[in-house]
């Protein structure tokens, strides 16, 4: 059974897809068979890889019962990395769309179909607590919470755990808090820094891993590509990714993901 991470936040900008993409591309280069899944009605990743709406076919497309899931899954140039679409979508039908997530047990149906072959699936949502997102954290059993660390961004979190404790005492027993991470961190702004001190006196789960603000970032999404695709040296910032993976893999381990296993035989030293 693949593993499935939501990347989940309440406020709208904090980074969702950019960690989405980052880390379904550093997941893969670990030789984790990975699949990166579109819930965001308006096509974030998709845009996020220069595609405009309605050029990939995706999940709208199998939710409307236009092609198989095996058709919506799209191989990418990175071996082990598979996307599966926002879909082609009217911008008129984003309601029904949303519908048909939230209608039980659908979503799960063609995650379950999509994601058999993989080891980990990551879900990119909407921002928001709404539909799409609830979709997500039923179907999920780990929650990634990007934290941007602005002012006012704790707040947000706070409710957004609240809904994550009462998915998981409601609808999703599986669902664990995989953990909260500081996204567009600046060490040179002071409100950057309270909000990570706030975060690491307040939450229990923040990850070691930061991303930091950097121009690399705008740069990537300019060109439609995922950080580590830029060319040139590997920046910084890309190898934040690889950080990332390997935090995601050892506190999925902690939590009980053990199946993806990295255990070592106890050895001496002398
Ligand atoms: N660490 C970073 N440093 C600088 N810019 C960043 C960083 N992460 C993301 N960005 C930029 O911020 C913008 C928003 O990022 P992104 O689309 O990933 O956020 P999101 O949470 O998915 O947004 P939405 O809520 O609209 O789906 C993008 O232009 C992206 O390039
Ligand atoms: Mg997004």
């Amino acid at each position: 059974m693949p593993r499935r991470i939501a990347i989940v936040s309440q406020k709208g900008g904090v980074g969702k897809t950019t960690v989405s993409l980052n880390l379904a591309l550093a997941l893969a280069e670990r030789g984790r068979r990975t699949l990166l899944v579109d819930l965001d009605p308006q096509g974030g990743v998709g845009h996020s890889l220069a595609k405009g709406d309605g050029e990939l076919i995706g999940l709208a497309d199998v939710l409307a019962g236009q092609v198989s899931v095996e058709q919506a899954v799209l191989p990418t140039h990175e071996p082990g990395l598979s996307l599966l679409p926002r879909g082609r979508l009217d911008p008129v039908d984003v309601c029904e769309l949303e519908l048909m997530l939230h209608a039980p047990g659908r979503l799960e149906a063609v995650l379950a179909e999509a994601d058999g072959g993989f080891d980990l699936t990551l879900i990119d949502t909407p921002s928001g607590l709404g539909m799409p997102t609830r979709a997500a954290l039923r179907v999920a059993d780990y929650v990634l919470v990007p934290l941007q660390t602005e002012r006012l961004a704790l707040r947000s979190v706070a409710q957004l755990l609240r809904v994550i404790e009462h998915v998981k005492a409601t609808d999703n027993p599986r669902l664990e808090l995989l953990g909260v991470l500081a996204t567009m961190a600046d060490k040179t702004s002071e409100p950057s820094v309270a909000v990570l001190v706030d975060a690491w006196n307040d939450l229990t789960a923040v990850l070691d891993t930061i991303v930091p603000r950097h121009g690399a970032f705008a740069q990537a999404s300019e060109a439609g590509i995922p950080l580590g695709f830029l060319g040139g040296a590997p920046s910084p910032e890309a190898r934040r990714f690889d950080m990332l993976a390997e935090e995601v893999e050892v506190t999925m381990a902690r939590l009980g993901g053990k199946e993806l296993g990295h255990d070592r035989p106890r050895r001496s030293l002398l």
